[in-house]
């Protein structure tokens, strides 16, 4: 499989996933917290909710929410709730969480039952466009992949909540949050203040997908047509996206081409039209998780050529992140599913095996044979299949 074949498969999976549901303009300015992520989704469920902004390391001002309480109100306590982190996957953003009612939404339910909720939303997603000297429209924001969300997203916004909060955190990643997630845990970013982390759909080594939609791809396509390295952003509504998902489109049924990319869902509410509003992301990041694809490793950015590897990381290849190095005595939940086409089976179990010299009380398997890949954020039981047992892990941790 050519790396450019698996990227359109990410390509389609996310121009897809959401099915033709409305994407916001990122380039309106969200400035005003009356038009963010709080008061189009939270408090409209009469939930309080705050917006927060952290500014990460190499400049990126990501937008954060918190919602402080459930619905049965009884204060913050002074702190004294446990903080908990949630990471959304590859374009999606914060809203993820909070899509279906509040009897079924993980960020509304976690609120409910006490805990102290932070929503996160990645560089470059409508809510976090904001730069210290950049803007979306200059190539250099969008030089970065999933290894600057490792290196500077993920431990901004978990030092952020520790400050505000002066407690560890528990963290829930779903799909790319999982990613990035492993990744800092096994640089031991955040080590010191990680209390637990609840990783649905997990993604660590993808040598394994499935690859029946890379066939009908490698029919339609040719490596040049896809050259879209550079630094660009990777709009799924733009036109090349479009393109390419028009022309795929004439080999495959594309009518239920969601389940042939993401695997057949099986539990999300069919008669809701905007689940979810599909976000762009860089280039850069859709060539590195096509490179870890094709090659089944966990590995920095390959920039394909020797010297500017070395140029980077001072060897010729790219440092490989070390799984085994995330500390054994960190509780693990691994959420996933038997039709997950995403997080294959296959590859969840080699990320088990790497982690077999981790405490065995610290590691909880949550398999569901009949979940596919936005089951775990959509499904309108998964408060009885994943949260529920999500919850009672929390809570012993
Ligand atoms: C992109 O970022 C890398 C560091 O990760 C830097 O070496 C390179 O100069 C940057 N390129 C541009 C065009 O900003
Ligand atoms: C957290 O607090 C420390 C110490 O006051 C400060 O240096 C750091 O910038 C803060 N980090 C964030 C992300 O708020
Ligand atoms: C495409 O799939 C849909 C639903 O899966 C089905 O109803 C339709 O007949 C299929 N179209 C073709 C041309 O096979
Ligand atoms: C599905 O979504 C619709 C529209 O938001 C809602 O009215 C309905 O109650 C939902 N059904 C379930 C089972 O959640
Ligand atoms: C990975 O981490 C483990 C545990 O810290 C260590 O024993 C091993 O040598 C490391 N492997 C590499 C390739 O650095």
């Amino acid at each position: 499989m050519t790396a450019s074949l698996v990227a359109l498969i990410l390509l389609l999976f996310t121009a897809f996933a959401s099915g033709g549901r409305t994407k916001l303009d990122w380039r309106t300015e969200y400035s005003d917290s009356s038009d963010g992520i709080c008061n189009l989704m939270v408090v409209t469920q009469g939930y309080t909710c705050e917006e927060h902004r952290v500014t990460t390391k190499d400049g990126y001002i990501l937008s954060m929410q918190r919602i402080p309480t459930g619905r049965t109100g009884g204060g913050n306590n002074g702190g004294a709730k446990p903080p908990v982190l949630l990471q959304h996957g590859l374009m999606s953003d914060a809203m993820t969480w909070l899509s279906n009612s509040p009897a079924e939404s993980l960020g509304f339910i976690l609120a409910d039952n006490g805990f102290d909720v932070w929503l996160a939303s990645v560089r470059g997603t409508t809510y976090s466009t904001g730069h210290t000297s950049l803007t979306p429209d200059d190539p250099e924001y969008w030089n970065w992949s999933w290894d600057e969300l490792v290196a500077y997203d993920l431990p901004s916004t978990f030092q952020y909540v520790y400050n505000q909060t002066g407690h560890k955190l528990h963290y829930v990643g779903h799909s790319l949050g999982t990613l990035m997630a492993f990744g800092a845990f096994s640089r031991n970013e955040v080590s010191d203040i990680v209390r637990s982390a609840a990783l649905l759909s997990p993604i660590a080594y993808m040598g394994q997908m499935p690859s029946p939609l890379a066939r009908a791809a490698a029919d339609s396509f040719i490596a040049e047509d896809l050259y879209w390295l550079g630094l660009n952003e990777f709009d799924p509504g733009g036109g090349a996206a479009s393109k390419l998902v028009a022309e795929v489109c004439t080999k495959i049924n594309c009518t239920d081409l969601e389940s042939v990319i993401t695997g057949p869902n099986c539990c999300m509410n069919t008669s809701k039209s905007n689940l979810d509003h599909q976000q762009p992301t860089a280039t850069k990041n859709m060539v590195h998780l096509a490179q870890m694809i094709r090659r089944g490793t966990i590995a920095m950015y390959d920039y394909d050529d020797e010297g500017e590897n070395k140029k980077h990381y001072g060897q010729s290849s790219p440092p490989e992140y070390n799984i085994t190095s995330i500390p054994n005595n960190l509780p693990i939940f691994l959420g996933y599913g038997g039709k997950d086409l995403l997080s294959d089976v296959n590859d969840v179990q080699t990320l088990i095996d790497t982690l077999s010299d981790h405490d065995p009380d610290k590691i909880v398997l949550q398999y569901t044979e009949e979940y596919a890949h936005l089951d775990f954020v959509y499904g309108i039981n998964a408060k009885e299949v994943v949260y529920n047992p999500l919850i009672a892990f929390f809570n012993l941790n």
